[in-house]
């Protein structure tokens, strides 16, 4: 994994941007997949920024959002597709018929599932997949204890998350107690990944997901087994962190490993 650690939000919104605009313009990542939540704020203004001064083109590019409260029409205030579109879509050139959301107003769960996973297939699956990462660990909405099999499919909501919700709806009983998310299988099936943290808050989580062994009790774990992960996060989610100095050795130093590899060919008179 690639752990790139980064002073404060600003530059982990930064870097995450970078990172998203190359992907979109040098490997034809036209399958994005997008998360919700305050994590990826910042590095939504970045996008509408960088689309206004046409840095990036969204005009072929497909989005598939992680996940959805079930029970809530899209216009609902705190629908994720609203959160989506007061965020980032309404600043860029995203066709809507290249937006795809579950529907967490369904008649039928199954059948909307399995819908999203084969719009998913039909466009040779998701090329990047940018994640947060809940207190607990969770990715999408795969609390834990669920498998890291999952497929897309409902999800009951641990009582931690629905506390975390509530500062957003008026009534306590408002508050969603289900969710359609994509299953932690679904996620791993992205050619590459890309998890963004930020705060203390998120140290224990970070700390588990990266150090901790992989285990259904913290989702986000399961991201050690993908063989293309970046992991971005700034100072205070990284303060649990043991492996640190490695990581801080490890980001970006393929070009210095290049550089070296072929000075040693030099030598060897292989080049
Ligand atoms: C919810 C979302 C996750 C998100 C998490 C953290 O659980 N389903 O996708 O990563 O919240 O949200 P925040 O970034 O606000 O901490």
């Amino acid at each position: 994994m690639n752990v790139v650690i980064r002073a404060n939000e600003d530059e982990v919104a930064l870097y995450a941007y970078d990172l998203v605009r190359d992907r979109i313009i040098h490997e034809q990542a036209k399958v994005l997949g997008l998360p919700t939540g305050s994590t990826p704020l910042k590095l939504y203004a970045r996008i509408a920024e960088g689309f206004k001064r046409g840095e990036i083109d969204f005009s072929d590019v497909h989005t598939f959002n992680l996940d959805e409260y079930l029970g809530l029409p899209e216009d609902h205030p705190q629908s994720y597709r609203y959160f989506m579109e007061e965020n980032l879509f309404q600043f860029i050139n995203l066709k809507s018929e290249n937006i795809h959301f579950l529907d967490g107003m369904t008649d039928d769960i199954g059948a909307e599932c399995e819908d999203y996973e084969a719009q998913m297939d039909e466009l040779g699956g998701i090329k990047l997949q940018i994640l947060g990462i809940g207190r607990d660990g969770h990715i999408g909405f795969n609390e834990p204890g669920t498998s890291l099999n999952s497929r897309t499919g409902y999800v009951t909501l641990t009582e931690g998350t629905i506390a975390d919700n509530k500062r957003f709806f008026a009534e306590d009983e408002d508050v969603p107690r289900w969710a359609l998310s994509m299953g932690v299988g679904t996620i791993l099936d992205a050619r590459e990944l890309l998890l963004l943290a930020t705060g203390a808050n998120k140290a224990d989580a970070i700390a588990a997901t990266l150090e901790g062994p992989v285990t259904s009790m913290c989702t986000a774990s399961a991201l050690q087994l993908h063989p293309d992960v970046t992991v971005v996060i700034d100072e205070a989610a990284a303060s649990k962190l043991k492996n640190t100095s490695y990581y801080k050795k490890t980001a970006d130093d393929s070009e210095a490993m290049a550089k070296y590899l072929a000075n040693a060919r030099r030598k060897a008179g292989l080049e």
